[in-house]
């Protein structure tokens, strides 16, 4: 596959940045034999007592950590506590033009798969309670592990695509998704509570096109306006030029240079801002799916069942090398929301913009390491 910029990398060159992230050496394989232990996937009823997550906290954490996030702030806490790990919202990590917490509880609802796929590899069906405690509003989650079951051919993929799965902002190749990836994208989002819409290659498209046009024009009229100025400081404040060892936020190599609007393509957030730290766009065909990640409700519930639906369909996608660009900041305005629902997804709240295609390299972003991320009785 020729490299056609920073960003698009070969395979090896993708391993060898798993192993400067300190991925490697973690293993992301259903099961660590220990000796004397049997493989934790053949655990029989009779004789299982449950596996002890605070024994395994570290790789459990890491697997659910690797999900995405807005702005990569990770915005995210864990508690270890024996037989549950309960996963909080951090909101000292949350954006100033998130006004409700929404981005910041759908990025922690992809963790939250990411922690339920985790206790799957330990050979277990995951227990998940939401919203466990209402006098804890930052408690978004307890999982423990309920009854053994060993993990599917399916789930081993999604687990192994972890490592490799990443927001693609360059070109895709040419083609459709693979065989009937589409359709199981979709099952995926509606098994976890949430609808995957796809948008239609004519008039749809053109819809969702002049919706977004027409907030770009709006925004371009008042660039000195509060809500702009913010959005520029938390760029600021959450990206990194090439060579950071920041483990958060969003590095020179994940974004193009310069942001303007490639044929065939959805408008991008502009993470480069003028400094030319990102790479230069490479051009390319449009991606074979557009479609739109749509929420039962605007609540936080369905917040946290969409992200879980991400998750799930981000990682089912990495298993087959297909990768997505994700779009919210559009979606922050209630009008363009509100437009899209009316026009394109009537039965659900529009939550984040997708555009899906086949990508044979992975360049994948920090990760602060899991003791960082837990408090709680087993730290
Ligand atoms: C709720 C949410 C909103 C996001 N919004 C955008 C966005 O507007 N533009 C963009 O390029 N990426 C967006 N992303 C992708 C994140 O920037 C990305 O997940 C993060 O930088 C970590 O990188 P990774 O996904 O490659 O691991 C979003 C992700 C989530 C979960």
């Amino acid at each position: 596959m020729p490299a056609s910029g920073p960003c698009r990398q070969d395979l090896a060159g993708a391993a060898r940045r798993l192993l400067a992230f300190g991925l490697a050496g973690r293993d992301f394989r259903p099961c660590r034999r220990r000796p004397g232990r049997p493989e934790c996937e053949q655990v029989t009823k009779a004789s299982d007592k449950g596996p002890d997550l605070a024994e395994r906290a570290d790789y459990l954490i890491e697997v659910a950590a690797r999900a995405p996030s807005v702005h990569n702030t990770q915005p995210w806490r864990f508690t270890v506590s024996g037989p549950a790990i309960e996963l909080y919202a951090d909101v000292s990590r949350q954006l100033m033009e998130d006004l409700t917490g929404r981005e910041m509880i759908i990025s922690c609802g992809a963790a939250l798969f990411g922690l339920r796929l985790a206790v799957r590899s330990l050979g277990y069906q995951p227990t998940v309670e939401l919203f466990p405690d209402p006098s804890q509003r930052r408690l978004l989650a307890r999982v423990g592990a309920g009854r053994p079951e060993p993990m599917t051919a399916d789930e081993r993929a999604m687990l192994q695509a972890v490592p490799h799965r990443h927001t693609h902002r360059d070109a895709f190749e040419p083609g459709p998704l693979p065989g009937d990836l589409l359709q199981r994208l979709r099952d995926d989002a509606v098994a976890e509570g949430a609808t995957l819409a796809v948008i239609g290659a004519g008039p749809e498209y053109q819809r969702l096109t002049a919706i977004l046009a027409s907030w770009s024009r709006w925004r371009d009229l008042y660039p000195t306006s509060p809500a702009e100025i913010q959005t520029r400081a938390e760029i600021f404040r959450w990206t990194h030029e090439t060579g950071s060892q920041a483990r958060d936020g969003v590095p020179a190599h994940a974004f193009p240079a310069s942001a303007g609007r490639a044929a065939g393509r959805l408008p991008q957030r502009d993470f480069d801002l003028g400094r030319d730290w990102g790479f230069p766009p490479s051009g390319g065909p449009p991606p074979p799916v557009t479609a739109v990640l749509v929420a039962h409700g605007e609540d936080e519930e369905s917040w946290l069942r969409a992200g879980q639906a991400l998750q799930r369909m981000l990682l089912r996608a990495a298993s087959q090398w297909v990768f997505a660009g994700l779009q919210t900041q559009p979606l922050q305005s209630t009008s363009v929301r509100s437009q899209i629902r009316s026009s394109l997804t009537p039965t659900g709240s529009p939550q984040l913009l997708l555009e899906l295609g086949v990508v044979r390299s992975s360049h994948p972003t920090g990760r602060r390491p899991a003791g960082d991320l837990t408090t709680g009785e087993a730290r």
